[in-house]
């Protein structure tokens, strides 16, 4: 298939780009490299294989005659869209980056798919979507109260994606991601943000010497023992879900939405024992207040997932998905630069 991957040199996105691709899909990535790296989407284009390729466009989404521009002249199946302001801190100081660039834009790109008549979208969601949550696995039907401005957004979207079906025909499947984390298993590409906020590359970045200590955001919560607990779901996990809702779609799947999770909670102290053990030494860790903002506890239900689509994460074991990013982390100590 022809995929116009909006947002694919980013982490997710790249990933899910060097997965289309050696799979013989042709991608093109719109970019505008403000958080992206183009050396991603030149690494991920090395895996192709198949007669698949990637090639890089550098613009804005929100450009929709370029938008249109490039559906039309590359023939495109489908959209997957990855393109967004992701920082829930940010978002919370900044609310109108968010509405503009991630609520915006997709209006902006959901009128060129209009114009042009491409019909298929994959969009990339989050768990940001559902808030605080009341049970202690999250299913898709739970209750939609985010408490950022960045999950504002991402349910804006979702509820933009169904009127756009309704009116337009668009249908879409918007992928709910709990943590993204973990690097390819070739140790080529892997999560480079600046500044970083993840709390797994903060960790090993900080084994590396890059950073002086992990500050460890609040130790009061009613969890075992005080940290926070989050999903963590492999990056290439999430590719492999990307891969099998476009088909889903190209097989006439209705509009709907996936959480992406491994349905298994790791507390942050655990991240940070997890990441000694792979790397061999201790890391320096401090014990600090509470990050605003922050739920004590996300964990998905990926159910939904697993029976309609057919996807089951291949890293189950909090252990073997640090491993990866360890990888990445230790012999890219500057990212792609
Ligand atoms: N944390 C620390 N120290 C750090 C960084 C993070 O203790 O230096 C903690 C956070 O407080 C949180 C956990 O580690 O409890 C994970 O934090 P991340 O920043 O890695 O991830 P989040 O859970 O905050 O965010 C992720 C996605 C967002 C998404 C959100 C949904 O990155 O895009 O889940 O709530 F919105």
């Amino acid at each position: 298939m022809r995929v116009l991957a909006v947002g694919g040199a980013g982490y997710v996105g790249s990933h899910v780009v060097r997965h289309l691709v050696s799979r013989g899909h042709l991608v093109t990535v719109l970019d505008n490299l403000s958080t992206g790296h183009a050396k991603a989407v030149e690494v991920a284009g090395k895996a192709a294989a198949g007669g698949g390729c990637a090639e890089l466009v550098v613009g804005d989404v929100g450009d929709r005659e370029r938008v249109g521009e490039l559906l039309v002249s590359r023939e495109i199946d489908a959209v997957m869209h990855f393109a967004a302001a992701s920082l829930v801190g940010e978002s919370m100081r900044n609310p109108a980056k968010y509405w503009r660039n991630n609520v915006g834009c997709a209006v902006e790109l959901l009128d060129a798919m209009v114009d042009s008549g491409v019909d298929k979208i994959v969009f990339s969601s989050s768990a940001a979507v559902y808030g605080e949550p009341t049970t202690a696995l999250i299913s898709e039907d739970h209750a939609k109260a985010p408490t950022s401005t960045y999950g504002m957004t991402k349910l804006a979207i979702e509820h933009m994606l169904r009127g756009y079906d309704q009116a337009h025909g668009i249908r879409s499947i918007s992928l709910r991601y709990f943590n993204a984390a973990g690097a390819h298993s070739s140790g080529e590409m892997g999560e480079a943000h600046d500044p970083e906020t993840h709390l797994i590359p903060i960790v090993l970045r900080t084994a590396i010497g890059l950073r002086e200590k992990v500050s460890i955001f609040g130790t009061d919560y009613p969890t075992e023992d005080g940290t926070c607990i989050r999903d963590y779901i492999h990056v290439d996990d999430l590719a492999d879900a990307h891969l099998l809702a476009m088909d889903a779609l190209s097989s006439g799947a209705a509009t709907t939405a996936y959480n992406l999770g491994n349905g298994t909670g790791f507390s942050v102290l655990q991240v940070v024992r997890e990441s000694e053990q792979a790397v061999g030494r201790p890391i320096p860790a401090t014990r600090e207040g509470r990050r605003a903002g922050d739920p004590a506890v996300l964990v998905a239900s990926a159910e939904r997932a697993a029976s309609e689509l057919g996807w089951s994460p291949n890293y189950t074991k909090l252990g073997d998905i640090i491993a990866s990013a360890w990888k990445w982390h230790d012999s890219h100590p500057h990212g792609y630069s």
